[in-house]
C-alpha cells in the first residue's frame, strides 16, 4: 500500500515537473516571438507622409487631365495611407489631429464622382490647406504643401488613354 502511494506520488510529481517544463518552454517561445514582433519593421509617420505627398501630386495631374478613374485611385491611396497611420502610428500623439482631413477627402470624392473640374480644383485647394493646417497644429509648419506645377514623375501618363 505504502509503495503504491509512493508510486502515485512519484508519478504526480513527475507529471508536475513535466508540466512546469512545458510552461517554461511555452513562455520562452512567447518571449522570443514577442521580441521578433518588436523588431518587425513598421513604416513611421514620416514615411506614410512621403507616400501621401506623392499621391497628392499625382492626384492633381490626374484631375487636371480629367482622368477621373486615376484621380479616384489616388485619393483612395491617400485614404488608405491615413487609415494605416491610424493603425500603425498609435504611439504618435499628432494623429489625434488626423480627422480634420476628412471633410477635404469627402469633398474630393464628391468632385471626382461628379467629374467636375471646378469642384476638383476647389477640393484640391481645401485638401492642401488641410495638410498645412495639420502640419501647423502638430508643430510641423515647416512642411509646406502646395499645388504642384510639374508632374512628380516622368514615367507615368496622367491623360486618359
Ligand atoms: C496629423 C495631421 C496631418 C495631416 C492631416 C497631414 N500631415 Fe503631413 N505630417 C504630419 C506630421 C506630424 C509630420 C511629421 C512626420 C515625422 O515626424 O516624420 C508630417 C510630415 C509630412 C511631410 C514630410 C515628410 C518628409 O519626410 O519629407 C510631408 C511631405 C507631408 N507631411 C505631406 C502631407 C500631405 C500632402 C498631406 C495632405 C494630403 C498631409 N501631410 C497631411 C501631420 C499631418
Amino acid at each position: 500500500m505504502r509503495l503504491a502511494i509512493l508510486f502515485v506520488a512519484f508519478c504526480l510529481l513527475a507529471a508536475c515537473g513535466q508540466k512546469g517544463d512545458n510552461t517554461m518552454q511555452l513562455q520562452s517561445k512567447i518571449d522570443s516571438l514577442q521580441s521578433r514582433l518588436d523588431k518587425t519593421y513598421k513604416p513611421g509617420l514620416g514615411e506614410f507622409m512621403l507616400g501621401i505627398q506623392m499621391h497628392h501630386a499625382k492626384l492633381w495631374f490626374a484631375g487636371e487631365a480629367q482622368n477621373w478613374k486615376l484621380a479616384d485611385f489616388e485619393i483612395g491611396e491617400i485614404k488608405e495611407a491615413l487609415d494605416d497611420i491610424n493603425e500603425y502610428c498609435k504611439d504618435r500623439t499628432e494623429i489625434k489631429s488626423l480627422p480634420m482631413i476628412e471633410p477635404a477627402i469627402d469633398s474630393m470624392n464628391n468632385a471626382i464622382r461628379q467629374k467636375n473640374s471646378q469642384l476638383f480644383k476647389g477640393s484640391f485647394a481645401l485638401l492642401t490647406n488641410t495638410c498645412n493646417n495639420c502640419h501647423r497644429a502638430t508643430n510641423h509648419e515647416f512642411n509646406v504643401i502646395r499645388i504642384p506645377d510639374s508632374p512628380p514623375v516622368s514615367n507615368q501618363d496622367f491623360k486618359v488613354n
